[in-house]
Parts: structure tokens; C-alpha cells; sequence
């Protein structure tokens, strides 16, 4: 009965409806592309890609061109320094002057002359050299070194370390820091660990 409606229908009035229904359907798709537009349109979505990855590169490029006009250069402290002439020390002295900017002492015997680093034995910390007590003297745990550097009381393992010690050309004392020598290892009897003058 229906299907027999539906033939009676008037063609034109069903291509009216279809248009109609068609002209729906654009409008409709027009108002979803307009909603998912701007932002997550295709187009801009792959060009804001494209320009995030070019920023990137940029950002990059610029970060390398800046560091690459500050070379990394490590400025280590010359490991010698001059520490002035033999009779700059008295005899029996243990000479602070360069304890501060290298962190060693220059002790003067009636022999000769050596050099000992400032560095306690045990954790690293730098003694005191107690000119009363004759003595240097950790103030961390309390470990103590006679003047020859050799530790005699407090938690230090070994004595103090020396350092190379020779004559430049012009006469004056000579230190290197990277030249250590010590005493457990029989050192402090090679040249270099003790200065006759
Ligand atoms: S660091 Fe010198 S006694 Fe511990």
C-alpha cells in the first residue's frame, strides 16, 4: 500500500525534497568544518608543524653559533711557581707566606729545604702549623704532624706529602705541585723531595 503511495508520488516534489535534504547536508558540513577549523584545520595543523621543527632548528642553530664564541677552555693553575731564594727563609722556619694561594708550606733545615702540602692526610683539610707547640694541627679531627710532615697523633693514616722542590735558573726556589713524594713509599729520599743548599 506504501510502496504504492510512493509511486503515486509526483517526481518533481521528490527532487525537490532531495535537494532540499542535500542543501541540509552542506550546511551542515560547512558548520562542522567551521567548528574544527583554525586551529586543527589539515592545512595549518602540518603548517604549524612545519614551522615548530623550523623555530627548532633555528633555536638550535643559534645555541651552537652562540657557544661556539665561547670555546670551552679550562683554565687549570700552573701546578710550578716561584717561591723567591733560599735565604728568603730563615733556618728552623716553617714559611706560611705560600699557604694561602698554593696551599704549601717551605720549611728551612740547616741542610737544605723542602716543601710540604697543605692537605691533611685523613679527609683533606688544611692543618695549622702551631709555631708554640712546634706542631701542625688538623682542626678537623684533630690529627697532628711534626714538622717534618710525619703524623704522630689523631686519625691521619700517613704523613703529610712533599712536593717537588728545585732551583730555576734564576736561583730561586722552585715548586711543582704535580710532583708529590711520599714518605711511605721511601720518596722523601729521591732528589727533588728535599733541597741541599
Ligand atoms: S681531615 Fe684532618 S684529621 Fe680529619
Amino acid at each position: 500500500m506504501a510502496k504504492a503511495e510512493a509511486q503515486k508520488e509526483d517526481p518533481a516534489v521528490v527532487a525537490a525534497r532531495r535537494q532540499v535534504e542535500q542543501l541540509r547536508e552542506r550546511e551542515k558540513r560547512a558548520r562542522e568544518r567551521a567548528q574544527l577549523g583554525g586551529l586543527w584545520s589539515r592545512r595549518d595543523v602540518f603548517g604549524r608543524f612545519a614551522w615548530s621543527i623550523f623555530a627548532g632548528f633555528s633555536g638550535l642553530s643559534l645555541v651552537a653559533a652562540i657557544r661556539s664564541a665561547f670555546p670551552r677552555v679550562l683554565f687549570v693553575p700552573p701546578s710550578t711557581f716561584k717561591a723567591g731564594r733560599p735565604t728568603d727563609f730563615a733556618i728552623g722556619e716553617v714559611s706560611e707566606k705560600f699557604k694561602k694561594d698554593q696551599r704549601v708550606w717551605i720549611i728551612r733545615t740547616e741542610e737544605g729545604i723542602y716543601a710540604l702540602f697543605a692537605k691533611c692526610t685523613h679527609l683533606g683539610c688544611t692543618p695549622r702549623w702551631l709555631t708554640a707547640e712546634n706542631k701542625f694541627k688538623c682542626p678537623c679531627h684533630g690529627s697532628g704532624f711534626y714538622k717534618t710532615g710525619i703524623n704522630f697523633e689523631g686519625p691521619a693514616p700517613r704523613p703529610l706529602e712533599r712536593l717537588r722542590i728545585t732551583k730555576a735558573e734564576d736561583g730561586q726556589l722552585l715548586i711543582d705541585k704535580s710532583v708529590k713524594y711520599l714518605y711511605e713509599k721511601g720518596d722523601w729520599s729521591k732528589p727533588g723531595a728535599f733541597l741541599k743548599v
